[in-house]
């Protein structure tokens, strides 16, 4: 029987009882109006991690990603840049195609809506459906967003503009072809109830439920030419082409050779989509509705997460504040960059992206936990056995458990990856580094090395062991380091890399060369906030003159001292302002209550009142503090109780 952590929610089985070892997963495909930004580098650096993630345990896996190339959205961002439509998309497409590789990205296909391979898939899902009856001629006028490429309701609108792009909506009335979505509506609900997991995390489910609950509207699934003609033409009628979403969605069926390719038969039947909030209307009930109509099975899953913000907002094109993924990877790595982004966002929530967050995590996790790890128990096999480990064995009882940590981590960690919840699979591989470093810091190698050498190979052989397993579990994430790692190890491998098979057993790969030393894996580095953001934050330390002569700062006489009950520092002062006021302040410890009283001093009138020890105190006496002590600000002449200071 697995036991498995509370707080894991088991969507599926451990991976080595699955049979049918297939796994196929897409990321939407990216709208080419935009160049890559980190919201795209998210959902697809996602994909890839778990796609590694089921190539470790031996799956045949199918990743795929693309471009979204049709649509008034894209006319519009191609007649802005002063080319042909054509020669835009693929030149931004290309951009994204060329992105990917340099985030150690390795998806096995990459589609283009512009593909007639895709073209002719469309054309037969269309038919497919108008045979059925499923598609229907009829007027329609309703309020269109471009940004989104949709139609809104009255309901979905916020302040009447587009809930997302904040855009006013166009009026758009004409005839179109509608797909009868409404047909489908009650066998989704129950769809979605029999298979509690084909939307997750749970949040989404709900938001599509929620939605089901009114009467569905049919979806209008063409564009006159004369309005758009930048698209699939509809099979049964030359004047119109395909709206953007019904032909998009098809990518993912036909990019696998529908309907009698051997990548769709093997692969669709396991089918998982990854999209982000943003899109889960289409995905969650135009979708499945059209696949059902079309006689095709549903896909497995649709993993929903959130959105990254950067300064508080969506990041968008539009609104000027995408950062550019390339420029990150290069600057912090690859892996560093990949790693960020996992483990600060919780799958499904959105979170804010911070370059200063990136950097800490970078000097915490990974130079500091990770880093050190490995390269002071490299060192230190290399200092005291030259890199090999000795055959000798002097086991004992702490090491069972040392050794169990990491034996019982296989189940939890599949666990939470099959369900997405990646930030708590690197959080359970980062207990293992804490357990590993502290390990070291009790063995105390350095004094054994003095003391006992053939319990310092033991120690040592088992820190070496942690960091195979550990270099395991971090491929998905990090493949580079990983492997970095691995090679540095000088293990006797079948493939290239170590695969999970190979770790389950505690010593199982054996050394084939020394151990060698290789450059730290992530160097620390330093957050340099960019000049302009630099100037910003020193802007907006500066008081104006405006905030300045908002203090009401005026001289003042003590008239009477009383000692406060309970307290040693605080005194309770009456203070003649032009007005009596009574003022708390820490001055017990650095004056005697008797030199006080008489004495000028420089108050803040305007400060909020505030208690202390019980006692209201109304403005603040100014007063320069160092080492020695408390200083009262005191007029070098008399002056007026009440003068006001400028
Ligand atoms: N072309 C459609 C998708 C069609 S899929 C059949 C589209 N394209 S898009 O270029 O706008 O990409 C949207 C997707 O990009 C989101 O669902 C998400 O995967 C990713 N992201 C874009 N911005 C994002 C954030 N700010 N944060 C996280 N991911 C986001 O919609």
């Amino acid at each position: 029987m697995i036991v498995i952590r509370k707080g894991i929610r088991n969507h599926g089985e451990l991976m080595n009882t699955i049979r049918n070892k297939k796994f196929y997963i897409t990321t939407p495909i990216y709208y080419v109006n935009a160049e890559p930004h980190i919201g795209h580098a998210y959902s697809t650096i996602v994909a890839d991690v778990i796609a590694r993630f089921y190539k470790l345990f031996g799956f045949d896996t199918f990743f795929l990603t693309g471009t979204d190339e049709h649509g008034d959205k894209v006319v519009e961002a191609a007649e802005k840049s002063g080319e042909t439509v054509k020669s835009y998309v693929d030149r931004i497409s290309n951009t994204f195609k060329e992105t990917w590789p340099n985030l150690s990205i390795e998806n096995n296909y990459f589609v283009r809506t512009t593909d007639s391979k895709h073209i002719e898939v469309v054309e037969a899902i269309l038919n497919k459906v108008f045979e059925k009856g499923d598609i229907y001629f009829s007027e329609y006028e309703g309020k269109y967003c471009v940004g989104c490429e949709r139609f809104y309701t009255d309901t979905e609108l916020a302040d009447n503009k587009c809930p997302i792009h904040k855009t006013e909506l166009r009026v758009i009335k004409e005839e179109n072809y509608f797909f009868r979505m409404s047909k489908y509506q009650q066998w989704l609900i129950d769809f979605i109830h029999e298979n509690p997991y084909f939307i997750r995390p749970e949040r989404y489910k709900k938001e599509v439920l929620a939605f089901l609950k009114d009467p569905l509207e049919d979806l209008c699934i063409s564009r006159p030419k004369k309005r758009l003609s930048w698209g699939i033409t509809l099979p049964f009628d030359e004047n119109y082409v395909t709206y953007v979403w019904f032909d998009a969605l098809i990518n993912y069926i036909s990019a696998i050779d529908y309907p009698d390719g051997d990548s769709f038969k093997k692969f669709w039947p396991v089918a998982q989509h990854i999209i982000a909030k943003d899109i889960l209307k289409p995905h969650g009930i135009f979708w499945p509705c059209m696949l059902k109509s079309a006689g095709i099975e549903p896909f497995k899953h649709l993993n929903v997460h959130g959105y990254w913000n950067v300064n508080a907002g969506k990041i968008s094109k539009s609104l000027g504040n995408a950062v550019k993924p390339l420029d990150l990877a290069e600057k912090y790595g690859t892996d560093a960059f990949r790693y960020f982004l996992l483990r600060d966002m919780v799958f499904g929530l959105d979170s804010d992206f911070g370059e200063e967050a990136l950097v800490n995590r970078i000097n915490a996790d990974l130079a500091n936990d990770l880093g050190n790890l490995v390269s002071r128990s490299v060192t230190m096999t290399l200092k005291y056995f030259r890199g090999v480990l000795p055959e000798g064995d002097s086991w004992r009882e702490e090491d069972n458990e040392f050794k169990n940590a990491f034996m019982k981590i296989f189940d939890e960690y599949e666990l939470f990856m099959q369900e997405f919840s990646f930030h708590k699979a690197l959080i359970t591989v980062w207990n293992l580094i804490g357990i590993a470093n502290k390990y070291i810091d009790t063995m105390k190698p350095w004094s054994l090395a003095e003391s006992d050498k053939e319990r310092l190979g033991t120690v040592l052989k088992n820190v070496i062991e942690a960091i195979k397993v550990t270099s395991v579990l971090l491929w998905p994430f990090m493949p580079e380091a990983a492997e970095k790692i691995q090679d540095q190890l000088g293990l006797e491998l079948k493939g290239f890399k170590l695969t999970l098979e190979d770790v389950r057993q505690w010593g199982g790969v054996k050394q084939a060369r020394a151990i060698s030393k290789a450059p730290q894996l992530f160097p620390r580095v330093k957050f340099e906030r960019r000049r302009d953001e630099a100037e910003e934050t020193e802007k907006n330390e500066l008081l104006s003159m405006e905030e300045f002569q908002r203090l009401d700062l005026r001289t003042g006489i003590i008239k009477a001292v009383k000692k406060i009950h309970g307290s040693e520092k605080l005194l309770e002062l009456t203070v003649d302002i032009g007005e009596i006021r009574t003022v708390v302040a820490g001055l017990a410890n650095d004056y005697d209550m008797d030199k006080l009283r008489g004495k000028q001093v420089v108050v803040l009138a305007n400060l909020k009142p505030a208690k202390l020890m019980g006692i209201e105190s109304s403005g603040m006496l100014l007063a320069a503090v160092d080492k020695s002590g408390v200083h009262l600000l005191i007029p070098d002449a008399e002056s007026t109780p009440g003068s006001k200071i400028r």
